[in-house]
């Protein structure tokens, strides 16, 4: 499949270069690509600068995020998730009727000195808000409730953590399931949580994720299911 990927921090990066080692032909989309490879500083969450990742992955394109949504076979939403709708939009996603959009971000508001919070909580989540702005997209919520390198390779965790799915397209549901069996992750371990307003419960666990990770000191953990 060809796959875009919507985002130029540690996830986008991350999901892009192993959706390629794994064998998929991968472009990354961003707004302005000359201006990205000219930066030669972190980014806003403190990545190095892109163009050093990319001298290190050839394969992954760089393309207009508009270029990126006309092309792509499924669409990976990586983006910072208080502008991803902005950055959807971009990509000309009202365009591509029945494409499969994985959604991976967090609506995170970041804050001098204190911890991130929600900007969509409770009653909506992020998930809802691109499935809504975006009728016509399959919108599969998945992945969003662990650190990225966690995500492309479920190994570095030992034990049978889970990942969640939410979505209203079974049939989207089954192409993001086939994904995740490409990263690495065992069919058990693909939770199905129903309809994309199951996305409220995965994007409102970052609180604890985010105090998890500074009791643990490291952010390879994740969730694990045992039922009685
Ligand atoms: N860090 C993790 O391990 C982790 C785990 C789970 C989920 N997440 C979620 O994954 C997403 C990506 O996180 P990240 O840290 O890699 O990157 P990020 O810094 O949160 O987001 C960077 C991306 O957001 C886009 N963006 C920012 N403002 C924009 C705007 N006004 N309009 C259009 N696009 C805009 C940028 O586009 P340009 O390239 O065009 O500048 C860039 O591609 C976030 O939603 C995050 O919550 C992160």
């Amino acid at each position: 499949v060809k796959i875009s990927v919507m985002g130029t921090g540690t996830v986008g990066r991350a999901l892009a270069a192993r959706l390629a080692e794994v064998g998929h032909e991968v472009v990354v989309g961003t707004r302005d690509p000359a201006a990205l490879l000219a930066r030669t500083g972190p980014d806003a969450m403190g990545s190095p600068p892109y163009a050093q990742w990319q001298e290190r992955h050839p394969e992954v394109g760089l393309v207009p995020a508009p270029e990126a949504g006309a092309s792509a076979g499924l669409l990976v939403n990586a983006t910072a998730g208080t502008a991803s709708v902005a950055a959807l939009t971009g990509a000309g996603l009202a365009d591509r009727p029945g494409l499969v959009v994985l959604d991976v971000a967090n609506a995170l508001v970041f804050g001098e000195g204190r911890p991130p919070t929600l900007a969509v909580a409770n009653t909506d989540s992020l998930g809802e808000q691109i499935q809504r702005a975006f009728p016509r997209a399959r919108v599969v919520k998945a992945l969003n409730t662990m650190n990225c390198e966690v995500m492309v390779r479920p190994d570095r965790v030992p034990g049978d953590h889970v990942v969640f799915l939410a979505g209203e397209d079974a049939d989207a549901k089954q192409v993001v399931s086939g994904l995740l069996a490409e990263l690495g992750w065992k069919g058990s371990a693909v939770v199905d949580l129903g309809g994309i307003a199951a996305a409220r419960g995965t994007e409102m666990y970052m609180p604890l994720w985010l105090s998890l990770m500074g009791v643990l000191g490291t952010a390879d953990f994740n969730i694990q299911l045992n039922r009685g």
